[in-house]
């Protein structure tokens, strides 16, 4: 098949690489230059994509980057693999999907099968998504064009092979089923159909909410744990030697990345639309979204016990990305925390061993781990325990280490 993908990032480049060594032609759309330009140049900026990898695919000619989807020859696919954050209101904002439609709209021939591989809410791939699409181009889905909807169940840093992740495909009608079950049975090793588009999309944003809710149950009994003095980690670790019924959840800094502190909101929006509100996922966004100032406040509590406050204070954030051994800062615990920070008058620097200097804020200072960097601080605190953070070079000369994540064992270390 020939392909064109849209969208080449955490979700789109491991997917095209992934078909194009399964023997597909692959057009990897990325508009953002910078990306682009690394694809030209075979180097990856995506961790489970090695440039290896970019060079075989290119190489063979079965990978070819492209900066905008007007330059890609007539393809059988188009895959969407676009942001779909939120609006300000944390309502579903799927301006990226309808712009990607419209660069389609102006060159697709009728018999085509597009794939949205991005997360919406469900009905939107049938009410929002095909019929934009028709009075954009004058195709009819289900006649000229086929619609299937399959969600990305990637977790980048997580080491497993794509194609070993069973892959649940959807189509708008029969047809379209029949076309993404075929092209995604030559890619994966296993796909799993579903009846319709809205229980495909219904399901990815199932898996991510049931995780963000668990987050937020440990994020919650972490608040008292630490008041009761218990501790929280080893309880969860003592629950987890039940062989059944009980899945181990962390508390930490809050939520982050594209994905969980979003998909609870499209999850929410669906079910307004549905007339119900739920409470439980309000309560659920509220808790996580409240950690940054609780991690705040339990740092200023540990700096009092040092007759110090936070105004005036340095602290040294370690980890900025929202998860270990990933370079993605999206919607980080990080830049929360460091903006309560700076609003009780702290100065705030931050390092990361995943990510470039462009990741600090106007109001951070990115810095390298030293000793003296750590020396310097007041307080330093974990928030993101990536392996390749030199723990003992902190441990040995900080003068107090906030660990938010459980990592640092060290008695002298307080834990969130
Ligand atoms: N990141 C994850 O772990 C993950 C997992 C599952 C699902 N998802 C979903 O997948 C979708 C994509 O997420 P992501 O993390 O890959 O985002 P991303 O920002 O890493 O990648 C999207 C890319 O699309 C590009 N782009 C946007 N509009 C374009 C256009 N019209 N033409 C060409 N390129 C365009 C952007 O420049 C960007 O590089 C989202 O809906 C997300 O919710 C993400």
């Amino acid at each position: 098949m020939r392909v064109a993908a849209i969208g080449q990032g955490f979700v789109g480049l491991p997917l095209s690489i992934a078909m194009a060594s399964s023997g597909h032609t692959l057009y990897g759309v990325e508009t953002n230059p910078d990306r682009f330009k690394s694809l030209r140049a075979c180097r990856s900026y995506i961790g489970d994509v090695t440039d290896d990898e970019l060079r075989t695919e290119t190489g063979n000619g079965r990978y070819l980057p492209v900066p905008d989807l007007a330059e890609v020859p007539e393809v059988d696919v188009y895959v969407i693999s676009v942001p779909t954050p939120l609006t300000e209101d944390k309502l579903p904002d799927l301006v990226h999907v309808d712009r990607a439609l419209a660069q389609i709209a102006e060159v697709a021939r009728p018999g085509v099968l597009i794939v949205i591989e991005s997360t919406v809410y469900p009905r939107a791939t049938r009410d929002h998504i095909a019929p934009l699409f028709e009075k954009l181009s004058g195709l009819r889905p289900g006649t000229d064009v086929f619609f299937a909807y399959s969600p990305d169940r990637v977790d980048p840093g997580r080491d497993i092979e794509l194609c070993d992740i069973p892959k649940l495909v959807s189509g708008l009608d029969d047809k379209a089923l029949e076309l993404v079950r075929n092209f995604y049975g030559s890619v994966f090793k296993e796909v799993v159909p579903v009846t319709s588009c809205e229980v495909a999309e219904f399901t990815k944003l199932l898996e991510n909410t049931f995780r963000y809710l668990n987050i937020a149950f440990v994020n919650e009994l972490s608040k008292a744990t630490s008041e009761m003095d218990i501790s929280l980690r080893e309880v969860v670790s003592a629950a987890s030697t039940k062989p059944y019924g009980f899945m181990p959840f962390h508390h930490g800094p809050g939520v982050g990345g594209h994905c969980l502190p979003n998909n609870v909101h499209y999850l929410s929006h669906a079910l307004n639309s549905a007339g119900h509100k739920s409470e439980l996922l309000a309560a659920a966004a509220e808790i996580n979204e409240s950690m940054p100032r609780h991690v705040m406040r339990r740092l200023a509590l540990s700096l009092e016990q040092q007759g110090k406050t936070l105004q005036g204070a340095t602290v040294l954030i370690l980890g900025v990305a929202f998860k270990a051994g990933v370079a993605d800062s999206r919607n980080s615990p990080a830049f929360a925390i460091g903006a309560e920070l700076v609003s009780m008058g702290t100065t705030v620097k931050v390092t990361d061993p995943w990510l470039g200097i462009d990741m600090a804020a106007d109001t951070f200072t990115a810095v390298e781990l030293t000793a003296e960097e750590c020396r310097d601080a007041d307080a330093v605190l974990l928030v993101t325990d990536h392996d390749e953070i030199d723990y003992e070079t902190v441990l040995a000369s900080s003068r107090l280490v906030f660990d938010c994540r459980g990592v640092i064992g060290a008695p002298e270390v307080e834990q969130l």
